[in-house]
């Protein structure tokens, strides 16, 4: 059983946070703040309390031993002193000196992915973290596939280590979403390749009614039924693959949704126009970006009918407004379909963004790799650790 944050007496506590504030930042701006809009209920949960907070988080991937200015947390202490109103301290010196917080009071460290040791979950490491600390609340979901010094092993020599909130709430929808979920079942898995997608694919089609490819990934399944699809991104050595999940139909597994048309470029360019085919005419010269407008109609269809929809990756290239249409006509029917509805990874946080979709869908996860290795079936290893230590 893991211990929850809600079930601690945390009063006059040190309480070290382990988030995941890995944002985009360019030229010291931040880029997008939903996942620390997402951390703020925690803090100031634990503040109300009567803790002291200690955040750590990583940003990027700098090297270890490193310490570069690109990857500081600055910009997101800054951000979270005017969101909690209060200073919000970065503190970088805390391998050397213990950080000190009193109750009411805020702190973060510096990117722990700037220490040596921080991603082989180095022991003497995760002591030093464990020892700033009374409690460590783990509500990092987008990092909880690592298994990491601030993520596993600090758990491990902790006094006291929960399940925050976020963690426990994002844990809650995935398990709706794939454990006791209303059927029909239908999940959306689009982006570029299938090598990067095929074991979440493959769990999917044993887990759901209806399996719908898409973008680059619709188009080795294309390949697979033995249609041209053009200069278009595909793997041809997951055809194959592709091919069986077709097949496994026949077996109970999910019904795969493929495109009856696609709308094609004659140039991979933002302003290439966009011309409709069926998806036995792809040319020769063709790249295939968006789903056509009959696809979009009955994908429609399928997010209107569905009791349940899981919404990883884009359809089309939606970067370039020519071939947006799929994906907003996608979106927009799983914001209004009345089935739960879960949307998770990075370019389906910007579709969900971009075509402001965000209100009318049920769950929107905060994790990337994190969300895909949940569907994927495999377990968390900064989750399993909470349960052995609880
Ligand atoms: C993410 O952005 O998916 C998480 O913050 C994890 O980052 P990582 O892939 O660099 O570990």
């Amino acid at each position: 059983m893991v211990v929850k944050l809600q079930d601690l007496d945390l009063s006059a506590k040190r309480v070290l946070i382990r988030q995941d504030l890995n944002v985009p930042i360019s030229d010291g701006r931040i880029r997008s703040d939903s996942r620390i809009l997402a951390s703020i209920p925690t803090i100031k949960t634990v503040l109300e309390a009567g803790a002291g907070v200690i955040l750590m988080s990583h940003l990027g991937r700098p090297v270890e031993g490193q310490p570069e200015s690109a990857f500081s947390l600055a910009p997101v202490a800054d951000y979270l002193s005017s969101a909690l109103d209060q200073n919000v301290a970065l503190v970088k010196d805390y391998l050397e000196v213990i950080p000190v917080v009193d109750p009411g009071q805020v702190v973060l460290l510096e990117n722990v992915r700037f220490n040596l040791g921080e991603k082989a979950n180095d022991e003497t490491l995760a002591k030093r973290y464990a020892s700033f600390c009374d409690v460590f609340v783990m509500d990092a979901f987008g990092t909880a596939h690592r298994a990491q010094a601030s993520t596993h092993g600090v758990a491990r020599f902790s006094a006291s280590a929960c399940a925050g909130p976020l963690l426990t709430m994002e844990l809650d929808a995935l398990s709706r979403a794939l454990e006791k979920p209303a059927s029909p079942t239908v999940a959306v898995v689009g982006g570029a390749k299938v090598s990067t997608k095929l074991n979440v694919l493959e769990t999917l089609s044993q887990r759901v009614d209806v399996l719908v490819p898409g973008g680059g990934i619709a188009n080795t399944f294309i390949a697979a039924l033995g249609f041209s699809v053009g200069r278009s991104l595909y793997e041809p050595d997951l055809v194959d693959a592709a091919k069986k999940l077709i097949e496994n139909t026949d077996s109970g597994a999910a019904q795969i949704a493929l495109p009856q048309d696609v709308k094609v470029a004659r140039e991979f360019d933002q302003g290439a126009p966009a011309l409709v085919r069926e998806i036995s005419k792809v040319q020769q010269e063709d790249f295939i970006l968006d789903v056509g407008p009959k696809t979009a109609e009955s994908y429609a269809k399928l997010m209107h009918s569905a009791g349940t929809v899981v919404w990883n990756g884009p359809v089309g290239v939606f970067e370039f407004e020519n071939f947006g249409a799929g994906t907003r006509a996608l979106g927009q029917a799983i914001a209004e379909s009345n089935a739960f509805s879960l949307a998770g990874g990075g370019d389906t946080l910007a579709a969900v963004e971009q075509y402001q979709l965000a209100e009318n869908i049920s769950y929107i996860s905060t994790g990337g790799g994190a969300f895909l290795e949940f569907l994927e079936g495999k377990e968390l290893p900064a989750v399993a650790v909470l349960n052995r230590v609880g």
